[in-house]
């Protein structure tokens, strides 16, 4: 399906500043990264896409059709895992699951156990039937969350921020269970870790303060500060003129010496050597530089 955002635009009642601000994005099909940072606007974003909440400004459409003149229709071939999910602690995954099927209107009872039976296998939860959700762990909960959200068999798939406060190893078994659902569908994903991206989506979109500060292919993406990409370990007075004069990707202390990775037209000083860039730099390029 594609989504196409137009002039987006959302001002909260007792919001201080706009929370989008004229945001046009096209999202077809396959894995799309919504990266940005705290407040930069990705839940708002995400929340009116799902119809959860209106915009203040702008439209949206799907397949070329509006959005809220169609709102049943998108409805049923969206799936919508939210930032922060409160699951029922005392129902087990069975029985959570069958509630969310009667939610969706699924009234005969073999099909709902069909496909209850069907994404638990997808998620990996096989095995974990009879445990109640309050005893699952944070990586457990969020598989929970996306076999909620695929139940309907969605063309569309929003999750916000799912890999957040999970362990490596959770991180990683959610980022393939997501790239093997892609398959035929839109997923519209958000994260602050550009990690979750690296290996995940083709094309990104970077919000910042409510505002496109790219959008498009991931590998343009960090082939913009290719061939600009220095990395000095030096003094601090270096690292000083360098966060002075250069944006800085990052600073780490080497030996109790700063290494800065800074991006210019060529290097600062000498002992500078080129580096290949990552997303992470490409990143941190966008929004300004690192802070202190
Ligand atoms: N209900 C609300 N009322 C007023 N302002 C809000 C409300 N919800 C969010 N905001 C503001 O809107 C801006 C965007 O917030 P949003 O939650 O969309 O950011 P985000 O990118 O999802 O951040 P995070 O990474 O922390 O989840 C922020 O400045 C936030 O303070
Ligand atoms: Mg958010």
């Amino acid at each position: 399906m594609k989504i196409e955002i137009k002039n987006l635009t959302k001002i909260y009642p007792r919001g201080k500043k706009k929370a989008l601000n004229g945001v046009n994005i096209e999202i077809g099909q396959g894995i799309f990264g919504l990266i940005g940072r705290n407040g930069a606007g990705k839940t708002t974003l995400m929340r009116i896409v799902a119809t959860i909440m209106d915009a203040t400004d702008g439209e949206i459409f799907f397949d070329g059709k509006e959005l809220k003149a169609n709102k049943d229709e998108f409805r049923s071939s969206l799936g919508y895992l939210p930032q922060s999910t409160k699951l029922m602690p005392r129902m087990n995954i069975v029985e959570f699951l069958d509630y969310v099927c009667i939610l969706k209107g699924i009234k005969n009872k073999a099909e709902r156990k069909e496909r209850i039976a069907s994404v638990i296998e997808t998620v990996g939860l096989v095995g974990e039937e009879k445990k109640r959700l309050g005893k699952y762990s944070g990586g457990m909960l969020r598989r929970a969350g996306i076999a909620q959200a695929l139940i309907g068999d969605p063309k569309v798939l929003i999750i916000d921020e799912p890999t957040t406060g999970l362990d490596p190893e959770e991180r990683l078994y959610f980022l393939n269970l997501l790239s093997k659902i892609a398959m035929e569908r839109t997923i519209i994903f958000s994260t602050h870790i550009t990690a979750d991206i690296e290996h995940l989506c083709n094309n990104i979109c970077v919000l910042e303060q409510g505002e496109v500060k790219y959008l498009g292919e991931k590998a343009e993406f960090i082939n913009r500060i290719n061939g600009k990409l220095y990395e000095h370990t030096g003094s601090q007075y270096e690292e000083e003129q360098l966060r002075k004069d250069t944006i800085v990707t990052s600073v780490a202390y080497v030996d109790g010496r700063p290494r800065v990775r800074y991006v210019a037209e060529a290097p600062l000083f000498d002992g500078s050597v080129p580096v290949a860039p990552t997303l992470e730099d490409s990143y941190i390029y966008a929004l300004g530089g690192v802070k202190r």
